[in-house]
């Protein structure tokens, strides 16, 4: 079966090529590169010894997707590709909501037009918000609060349209906790550009000594130690997450929607401790203030996932972190340009 994986170069995009190609799938890629190099797919292929066929084409550009569905036979779309930095998207709504949408838009309609229905998105736990409670259930109220969250909703709400204007599409709506770690091999992880907003690629780059300190946004938050708590999941979990996500959607499921999440909550002092333990390096930190538009705690309640897509995740916070380090020592400034 050949699947196409928009933002297939990125970061959770090319775990989850390794993770198709070893359930025997084929993979076909379209990204533009914005935010990724396509040097993470030929360590994608020397990980699984199988071809990945790419596209560096912007999927916002509809003849160019078009030449792709008229090339290969496609069952299944996962679709990654779009902007990701909350800070980014409040300085420059119109490019997200322009780049996000858009390519969704264009997807759909050459898929719709080639036949082709099966479609699993990258939502994001962003789009609760700050939820009432912990752990969050899918049924939780949607409230995200910036236009990177607003994005990944009004795109829910269209793919949610979208079935119920024909309901032979089948939909998931895959909505991812913190992802971390990289593949065991160390050969692929997450390259972020420039200063990392992320708190794992942060440390990652302290220990590795590109940073002097972590600062620790807020340390008086309503949680055991102060600091904020998230629900930190390992990135092949998350790509496993991604093959029962699109198995059960080939199945006929219409539109589905599931946490992808470990349903623990880390703190971010018990990450550094993890972090030293797995690495060896000491984390020098200072505490300093709340990030603005930062939440105390959350995590998944990630049971309905469990029962219907038999997947849960398996990795824990040691082997998240002791894999982040494999990758940050082996690959000091990322991927070669
Ligand atoms: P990433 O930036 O590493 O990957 C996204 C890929 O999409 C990049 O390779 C980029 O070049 C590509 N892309 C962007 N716009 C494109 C366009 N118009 N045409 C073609 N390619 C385009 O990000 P990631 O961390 O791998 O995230 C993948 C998806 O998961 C994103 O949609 C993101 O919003 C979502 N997500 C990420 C996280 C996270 O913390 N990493 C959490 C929840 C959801
Ligand atoms: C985690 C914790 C910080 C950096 C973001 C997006 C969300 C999703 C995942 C895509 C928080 C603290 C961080 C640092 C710190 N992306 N921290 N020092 O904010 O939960 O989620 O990425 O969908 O939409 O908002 O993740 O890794 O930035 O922060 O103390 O230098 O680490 O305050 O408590 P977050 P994060």
């Amino acid at each position: 079966m050949n699947i196409l994986l928009t933002g297939g170069a990125g970061y959770i995009g090319s775990h989850t090529c390794v993770a198709l190609q070893e359930q025997g799938y084929s993979v076909i890629v379209i990204d533009n590169l914005c935010n990724s190099r396509a040097v993470s797919l030929s360590r994608v292929e020397e990980i699984t010894g199988r071809p990945v066929i790419f596209y560096p084409l912007d999927l916002c550009g509809r003849e160019g997707v078009r030449s792709v569905f008229k090339r290969h036979h496609i069952d299944a779309a996962v679709h990654f590709a779009g902007l990701k930095s909350v800070a980014e998207s409040v300085e420059k709504p119109l490019t997200y909501y322009q780049n996000n949408i858009d390519a969704t838009l264009t997807l759909c309609e050459v898929m719709k037009e080639h036949g082709v229905k099966n479609f699993v998105f990258s939502s994001s736990a962003t789009v609760y918000g700050n939820p009432e409670t912990v752990p969050i259930k899918e049924g939780a109220p949607l409230a995200p609060f910036n236009p990177y969250g607003r994005s990944k909703r009004f795109i829910e709400e269209i793919l949610t349209d979208l079935h119920q204007s024909d309901s032979s599409w089948n939909i998931a709506l895959l909505r991812y906790f913190n992802p971390m770690g990289a593949h065991p091999s160390g050969r692929i992880g997450e390259d972020p550009s420039g200063v990392p907003n992320n708190l794992m690629p942060y440390i990652s780059q302290v220990a590795v000594g590109k940073r002097p300190e972590l600062l620790v946004y807020g340390d008086d938050y309503p949680t055991p130690d102060g600091t904020g708590v998230r629900d930190y999941i390992h990135v092949m979990d998350l790509a496993e997450g991604h093959v029962r996500g699109l198995e059960k959607t080939m199945s006929g499921a219409g539109l589905t929607t599931y946490n992808l999440g470990t349903g623990k909550g880390c703190s971010v002092k018990e990450m550094i401790a993890a972090f030293e333990k797995a690495s060896g390096r000491r984390i020098p930190f200072k505490i300093a203030g709340r990030r603005p538009g930062d939440v105390p705690a959350y995590y998944a309640d990630p049971s309905l996932a469990e029962k219907e897509l038999g997947w849960r995740a398996r990795r824990g916070i040691h082997e998240m972190c002791a894999d982040a380090w494999r990758w940050q020592s082996m690959n000091p400034d990322g991927y070669p340009s």
